[in-house]
Formats: structure tokens, sequence, C-alpha cells
């Protein structure tokens, strides 16, 4: 059987952990037979890698895994990429949060003037990065995942438009198909979703029982309405995830044609989610305060003791497993499928074929072939036409070193939507990342 070679771009990050359990419990699946963590912050990685070499000399001896700060160590021969890298780390993204908020405009991680922020600066850092993994591995898939995966999906579409091993990928569609399947008492496999959008913008049209073929979408409004919605995992999640997976009750009681992905939310209620947000402390402060302390306390014990103890849980991983079995469906040639954020090329028929957008494909040895949609009601059309102009004046932006394409970007975004306050984001952005941004002219 052919066993795998895989890197994992930024190591040291805090999903890394569930990565690393995964691939124990996934290893028959996916047969690794090399794993090797890179991460420009060797200091951060090192208790992740430390922990990693006990976990496998117990669970999978077999492994050759090592951790490492040097480009070609990491990418060399590899099958396999795996990049969740945070360009700027949390401290950024803490202020992505709090500069528009402050203004008086939503601050999140990957949408709005925040999520803007962070898409200039993955734009210099996953361009320098794919291109060291061309250097050493001209041939290895590369799953992206680092956010803002719109933006970046855009822009690594301009750098590299011949290569066709590069694909974006989110979890959050994903995800919410899980929550419909608790919602409905089934197993999320046994569903078989329609979906179209952009990353962190889109929605179920149909929810298919894979078994029976019935369209499961009037009963999943119908539970929203009575019971709300939960994640899958709801027990594992902070309140402000809780918060975000409630507000599907209210998007679909307003717009009751589809289930929407949780990141509608921003765009659809932009005024009320500004003013509920709390400015002195957002999701980055409940991040590292909670999962990153964790992550590293579990780190610290382990290595401490010197051997696992209770710290393998059965409990699966959703994010990494679903990567995982992103990864699966190229190397066996399963045409299984998922959804991945692709060039549109008629997927969604009337928005411009060169937007990147999410949609359901089929996933085989040669990449996706996406599911086609047709054309979209004019509301939703409306929407995303708005926001794939956004994204790709922000990437012009970035290769032109524009000021005036970054302010129109911003004035675009629903989130911001205003001209006066878009300048004096952008001002108060441009400082914040300074050295991490090129520079706008
Ligand atoms: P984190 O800050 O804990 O970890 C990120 C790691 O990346 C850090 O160790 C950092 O040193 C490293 N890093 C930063 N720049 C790098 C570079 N240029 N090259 C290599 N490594 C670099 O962040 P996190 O909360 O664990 O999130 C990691 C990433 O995964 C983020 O981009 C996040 O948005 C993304 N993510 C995406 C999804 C999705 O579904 N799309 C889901 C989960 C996480
Ligand atoms: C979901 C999204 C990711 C995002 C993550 C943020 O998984 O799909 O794109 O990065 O949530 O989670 P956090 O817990 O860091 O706020
Ligand atoms: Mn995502």
């Amino acid at each position: 059987m052919k066993t795998y070679d895989v890197c994992i771009v930024g190591g040291g990050s805090t999903f890394t952990l569930g990565f690393l359990k995964s691939f124990v419990r996934l290893r028959d699946e996916f047969p690794l037979r090399r794993l090797v963590l890179f991460d420009i912050d060797g200091e951060r990685q090192e208790p992740i890698g430390k922990y990693g070499e006990i976990l496998f000399k117990e669970r999978f001896p077999e492994l050759d895994f090592s951790y490492t700060t040097d480009v070609e160590e990491a990418y060399k021969g590899m099958d396999f990429v795996f990049m969740q890298m945070r360009a700027g780390g949390l401290p950024m993204r803490e202020k992505d949060e709090k500069i528009p908020l402050s203004m008086g405009k939503i601050g999140q991680e990957t949408c709005g003037a925040g999520g803007m922020a962070y898409g200039l600066r993955s734009c210099v850092d996953m361009v320098k990065a794919v291109h060291d993994i061309r250097t050493y591995a001209p041939m290895a898939w590369i799953l992206n995942y680092s956010n803002p995966a719109a933006i970046v999906a855009e822009c690594l579409r301009r750098e590299f438009p011949d290569d066709k091993r590069i694909l974006n990928i989110c979890d959050q569609p994903e995800n919410v198909v899980r929550s419909a399947s608790r919602l409905l008492g089934c197993d999320w496999e046994d569903l078989d979703p329609v979906y179209f959008g952009l990353n962190h913008y889109g929605w179920f049209t149909h929810m298919y029982d894979v078994h029976t073929g019935e369209d499961l979408l009037p009963k999943i409004k119908r539970l929203t309405a009575e019971r709300g919605f939960l994640p899958q995992d709801a027990e594992q999640r902070d309140q402000s995830w809780l918060d975000t997976y409630g507000m599907v009750q209210t998007i679909m009681a307003d717009f009751p044609d589809y289930l929407p992905n949780t990141y509608d939310q921003y765009y659809l209620y932009p005024d009320y989610k500004a003013a509920h947000l709390d400015p002195n402390y957002t999701r980055a402060n409940e991040v590292m305060d909670g999962r990153e302390k964790r992550v590293f306390a579990e780190c610290s014990e382990v290595i401490a003791a010197g051997k696992l103890g209770d710290k393998f849980h059965a409990i699966s991983d959703a994010h990494a497993e679903m990567m995982i079995k992103v990864a699966e469906a190229i190397a066996y040639n399963k045409n299984d499928r998922h959804i991945i954020i692709v060039e549109n090329n008629g997927a969604i028929a009337n928005l411009q074929d060169d937007a990147m957008v999410e949609v359901v494909c089929e996933l085989g040895i040669n990449g996706p072939r996406p599911m086609r949609v047709g054309n979209i009601p004019q509301f939703y059309y409306g929407l995303l036409a708005q926001q794939v102009s956004s994204e790709k004046l922000l990437v012009d932006a970035y290769y032109e070193h524009s000021y005036q394409k970054a302010l129109m970007a911003l004035t675009l975004n629903r989130l911001v939507n205003d001209a006066k306050k878009a300048r004096q984001i952008l001002d108060a952005l441009i400082e914040a990342n300074k050295g991490m941004w090129p520079e706008l002219k």
C-alpha cells in the first residue's frame, strides 16, 4: 500500500494537536510514512513537536516524524502540504477585531475590515510560502485553509494560474451539515447537500437524505424554528460560537429560502452584530484565554510526564478529520463529495467566471469537479456580486500597492459600507499592519 509524506505549515497552530491525534486515528484510511511540522516560530512549535514525538512513539512508532523551521527540510519530497498559518498571529487577530469595532463596525477574523486586514497579511505570507513549497515539492497537493480563505484563494489563483494542485477549503459548510444532522437525529454523512456561495458567505439550497432522496430542508427549517440551531459539538463550544449558530434561527425566519452558513449573520445583520460584540473582549481574547492555553497546557503536561496518559481522546476532531479526508479523496481517487473553493467557471451560472466560489465538488486524483447550481436568485446574486467585487479589489490593492483599491474594497464590503468610515478604518489598519502589508500608496 502506498504511504504518504505530509507537511503541516503552521505547526505551532492551536489546531495541530487535533491533526496529530487524527492522523493516528485515521492511519488505516490514510497511511502516513512521514510527517513534518513547519513553522516560522520555532519556539511556539517546539512543545507541539515534543508532544508529537511522545504521541507517535506510543501510538504510531513506524511514522517518521519531525518538526523544523527549515523550508527545504519541510517541503522536500512532500505529497501533501496542509497550510494553517496565521499571518501576524493571534495578537494581530485581536487588532483586526478591535480596530473596526472601536469605530462602530464589525471586527471579525475573516469578514469585514478585520478580515481584509488579515487578508493582505495572508497574501504576503501565503504567496511566499507557496513559492517555497513549489521550489522543493513541485507536485505536492497544497491543501490550504489558512484564512481568510476567500482572499487567499483569489490571490493564489492570480499568482499561480496554471497550478492545479492548490485547493482552498473551509470546514464551516461541513460544520453546518453536521449541525443539521444533530437537529434531524441522523448521521451527518447521510446528508447530501447542495450548496453555493463564497467562502464564509453561502447557503444550502437542498439537504437530501442519501437513502431516500427526500429533501430535508423543510424539516430543518421547521425544527430550527422550534428548537434553535446548535453546533454538532455544542458541549465543547464557547458561548460566542453558540450565539453564532443561534443566529441561524433568525436568518431562516427572515430569509426562509435556504439554510445559511453561520457567517452570513455578519453580512445580513451588520448593525446588530456590531452593537452586540464586546469591543474590549473579542473572539481573539476568548481563543487566547481558552483554546491556546488549553493546547499548550496539554503539551506541558505530556512533556513533563514523558507519556500521554489519558490525553488521547477517542472523540474525533471534526476539522482535522475533514482535511485528512480531503487528502484521502485525492490519494485514492475517491471522487466523493466535498465543499471546496474553486474558480466559478459557470458553477454559479449568473456570477462572473473568475470568482472564487464555494460549491459541492467531486474530488479525486485530478482535483475537484464542481457541481453546477445554475442561476442564483437576485437577492443572493446581489450580495455575492458585491462581496466578490470587494475581495477582488483588495487583491488588486495587494498587487498594485494601491490605497485607492483598498479604499474601494472596504467601501464595497457590507460590513463597512461607507467611504468615510472605510478611510478612517483603513488608515488605522495601515498603521497597525506596518511591515506586514505591502506599502499602500
Ligand atoms: P495560531 O496563531 O495558533 O497558529 C498559527 C501558526 O502559524 C503559528 O504557530 C504561527 O507561528 C504560524 N505562522 C504564522 N505565519 C507563518 C508563516 N508565514 N509560515 C509558517 N507558519 C506561520 O492560529 P490558529 O487559531 O491555530 O489558526 C491557524 C490558521 O488556521 C488560521 O489561519 C485559521 O484561520 C485557520 N483555520 C481555518 C479553518 C477553515 O476552515 N478554513 C479552520 C480552522 C482554522
Ligand atoms: C471555523 C471557520 C474557520 C475559522 C474558525 C475560527 O472553523 O471555518 O475559517 O478560522 O472557525 O475559529 P475560532 O475558534 O478561532 O474563532
Ligand atoms: Mn472557514
